[in-house]
């Protein structure tokens, strides 16, 4: 596919999407978001591919969605063209694993893509915020809600009531990022992790996947039922054959995606 604002790449079985409007600091205007969207589909359905990483520039993942695209709407447009609904959350459909890898800006919806993906990966530049209210509004794009269950109610509080970023090393701290690395082993970093997932068993990933999620949206009792039912399925497949018999055997599992 031809795209304006994003750049896709592969590394091996690693697909790449780098988020490309250097020119607004990868504001997230409609046409890019829409771009994001297709990318992420492409991926999930591309066989070659296992895991997928959405990342920005050295400066900036996302300085938030495009406030001078924003500013002139009304509600009218807004209820009828629901921008965040239509466009903004592919990426929560996605089955394949989706690695946010982040340096420099990630603000407001920025911020927010990045925590709707399956986990951060935060360069030593990189500093996340939801400054909306700077604007007059709040997160639109679930912010409010994942944040807070990211880093817990008064640091969620704070960041969204003053607007105060967060630097690498505090989100770290705060459970918003899985780790953090030097700027220039991100992507590097990144692709390690996508390659060790690629190695594994896909059906088990897309399962670990959706059982982790699954702990966002419902009770413990009923979240540990589910996750029961996913790990006696996987007994269904020749992967998991596959992966007890080489643990047994010593040797190198040869997963086949069966
Ligand atoms: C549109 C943006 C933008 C944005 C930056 N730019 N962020 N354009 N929407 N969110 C543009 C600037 O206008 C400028 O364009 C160029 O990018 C470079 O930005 P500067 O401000 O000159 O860079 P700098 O001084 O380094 O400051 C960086 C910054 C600042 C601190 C990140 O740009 C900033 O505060 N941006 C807005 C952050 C924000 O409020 N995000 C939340 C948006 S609301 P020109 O043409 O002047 O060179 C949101 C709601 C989501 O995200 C709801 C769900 C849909």
């Amino acid at each position: 596919a031809e795209y304006g604002m994003i750049l896709v790449e592969t590394q091996g079985k690693v697909g790449i999407i780098r988020l490309n409007r250097p020119q607004a600091l990868n504001a997230l205007c409609d046409q890019l978001m829409s771009e994001v969207g297709e990318a992420l589909r492409a991926f999930d359905k591309d066989p070659g591919i296992a895991a997928i990483i959405l990342t920005g520039s050295e400066k900036a993942f996302a300085a938030g969605a495009d406030i001078k695209e924003m500013k002139d709407r009304t509600f009218p447009d807004v209820i009828f063209d629901d921008f965040i609904g239509d466009r903004w959350e592919t990426v929560l459909e996605i089955r394949k694993p989706v690695i946010a890898a982040v340096a420099g800006f990630a603000l407001g919806g920025g911020c927010e893509l990045a925590m709707m993906c399956d986990m951060i990966l935060a360069a030593d530049n990189a500093k996340f915020g939801q400054p909306e209210i700077n604007l007059g509004i709040i997160p639109g794009a679930g912010g409010s809600q994942r944040l807070t269950r990211a880093i817990g109610k008064s640091k969620a509080m704070e960041m969204i009531l003053t607007a105060r970023m967060m630097d690498a090393a505090e989100a770290e701290r705060a459970n918003l990022v899985c780790r953090v690395v030097p700027l220039a082993e991100l992507i590097p970093e990144a692709v390690k992790i996508g390659e060790k997932i690629a190695s594994l068993s896909g059906p088990s990933i897309a399962i670990a996947k959706d059982a982790v999620n699954t702990a966002y949206e419902t009770t413990l009792t009923e979240g540990v039922k589910a996750e029961r039912r996913m790990f006696l399925g996987l007994f269904a497949t020749a992967d998991q054959k596959e992966g007890m018999a080489a643990f047994a055997e010593k040797r190198k599992p040869a997963f086949t995606n069966r």
